[in-house]
């Protein structure tokens, strides 16, 4: 491989390839012109080599355990700032004054209240319709709902439509709680934070007076932060797909919820908490350990694992930091999910297996946990994921729009099937 060149042979042909490098992380080998020069196509079905966009939003060093923000590291944003203030960062690349942040504040808190037409689409669906089906179709239904800013050609209608997914996928939550128990949906108040409202919209009802408890409110800013944006996951990579194709940013955020909803992704968080439940108790860890080490078993230790972090997710360690804090702060001494946690990544990170195949919790092994303290029930979990990276998905899809290069994603393939063949009329078929 010359400088900045990658030389390949096929079939006898050797053709050059340009090798591009980032700021920082692995080069990329410019593979646009092989098919026309080679006739082959490269193959990497689960896109394990494959950068499938250049980006400056957020950069993940798996070896490291790194994670920033448009170069700021995850624990010092969710540590010193707020979930707004990564709301901005994510959108405008810097982090705000003073005075940005006080107008970014107030336009997403004049956003957040939806049509009240939507109560009435709630009321389509049954009571027991799992939330994220719910937040799959309020999604969509945004577009039926904001017209005034799908049009993606113009930059200000751009900004509307991330605002308005900022402010009201928090207020659609909620709803989608509210109904699933029965009880009325309680509005937005402006007086309160972005969090705090969150749990404000979720906990309060009308017949008494609801404080939000502050470390609650502070632990859910600092969840949200954790889960705003990570590259190009699955989900970004759908929304950034969806909307290649020139789709309205709601329809491409509801695509990304739907993603997202899959237990290898987002779901991992309801999943993990489902597994901790039903290894019931910290003697019952070896069978489960063996049980995910088993190839024949399709049991996997939910929360742990992941495509890039090859290392400890830097996320998992603040969320395992917030869950004690909550714990805490309920007063709970000795949560038992928590020592089965606790054990079962004590006994998994000394693992050969796990050693081996470098296997860590991830930002979902914990998340659980503090969900269900403050108060959620496992079915919210992955909405809660949604909420969240709402910010991540419409600011990768901001960029994408409006980066010059782009075009519609459309992948090839290697075929496997029959070769052609002529068609039998249904009265000459065995
Ligand atoms: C998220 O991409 C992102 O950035 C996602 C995310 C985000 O913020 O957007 O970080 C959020 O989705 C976190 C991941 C949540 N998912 C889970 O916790 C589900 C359990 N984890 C696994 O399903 C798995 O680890 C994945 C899906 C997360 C990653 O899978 P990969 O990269 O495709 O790895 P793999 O399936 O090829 O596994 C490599 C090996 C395999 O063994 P071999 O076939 O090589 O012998 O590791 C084993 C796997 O069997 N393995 C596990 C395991 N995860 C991988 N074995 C037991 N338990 C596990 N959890």
């Amino acid at each position: 491989m010359s400088e900045n060149k990658a030389r390949i042979t096929v079939e006898g042909k050797t053709i050059e390839l340009p090798i591009r490098s980032g700021t920082i992380g692995p080069n990329v080998i410019e593979i646009g012109t092989l098919y026309k020069k080679t006739g082959i196509f490269t193959y990497d079905p689960g896109f394990t080599s494959t950068a499938s966009c250049e980006s400056r939003t957020t950069y993940i060093d798996g070896d490291r355990g790194v994670l920033l923000y448009r170069g700021y590291p995850i624990d010092q944003l969710a540590e010193k700032g707020d979930f707004l203030e990564t709301c901005y960062l994510l959108l405008y690349g810097e982090l705000p004054t003073q005075r940005q942040k006080k107008d970014f504040d107030y336009r997403v808190q004049h956003h957040n209240m939806v049509h009240e037409q939507f109560s009435r689409f709630f009321h389509g669906f049954r009571r027991d319709s799992h939330p994220m089906a719910v937040m799959v179709a309020c999604l969509g239904a945004m577009s039926a709902f904001y017209h005034d800013s799908i049009d993606i050609t113009d930059p200000h209608q751009r900004m509307v439509a991330s605002i308005r997914l900022i402010a009201k996928v928090p207020t659609l939550a909620a709803m989608a709680y509210k109904y699933s128990i029965g009880q009325p949906f309680i509005y937005p108040l402006n007086s309160l934070g972005y969090a705090e409202n969150f749990l404000h919209m979720c906990f309060s009802v009308p017949c008494e007076e609801y404080k939000v408890n502050s470390i609650f409110a502070r632990a859910m800013d600092k969840i949200f932060i954790l889960h705003a944006d990570h590259e190009q996951n699955a989900s970004t990579s759908t929304v950034r797909l969806a909307g290649s194709s020139g789709a309205n940013p709601f329809a491409c955020i509801a695509a990304g919820v739907a993603c997202l909803w899959g237990p290898a992704h987002g779901g991992a968080n309801e999943a993990s908490l489902k597994m901790l439940e039903q290894i019931g108790s910290v003697k019952r860890i070896p069978e489960f350990i063996a049980r995910a080490k088993d190839k024949n078993d399709p049991f996997r230790l939910m929360g742990f694992g992941h495509r890039v972090y090859k290392n400890y997710d830097p996320r998992a360690r603040i969320m395992q930091q917030t869950c004690h804090e909550v714990l805490k702060e309920l007063g709970i001494k000795d949560d038992p999910l928590l020592d089965i946690a606790v054990e079962l990544e004590h006994i998994a990170l000394n693992d050969k297996y796990f050693i081996e195949k470098k296997l860590y919790p991830n930002i979902d092994f914990y998340s659980g946990i503090i969900l269900r303290a403050l108060g959620f029930p496992t079915s919210m979990f992955t909405v809660l994921f949604a909420l969240a990276r709402s910010v991540g998905w419409v600011a990768q899809w901001k960029e994408m729009i409006e980066d010059p290069a782009q075009k519609i994603g459309r992948p090839r393939q290697l075929y496997t099937g029959v070769v052609e063949r002529t068609y039998v009329p249904i009265k000459n078929r065995k």
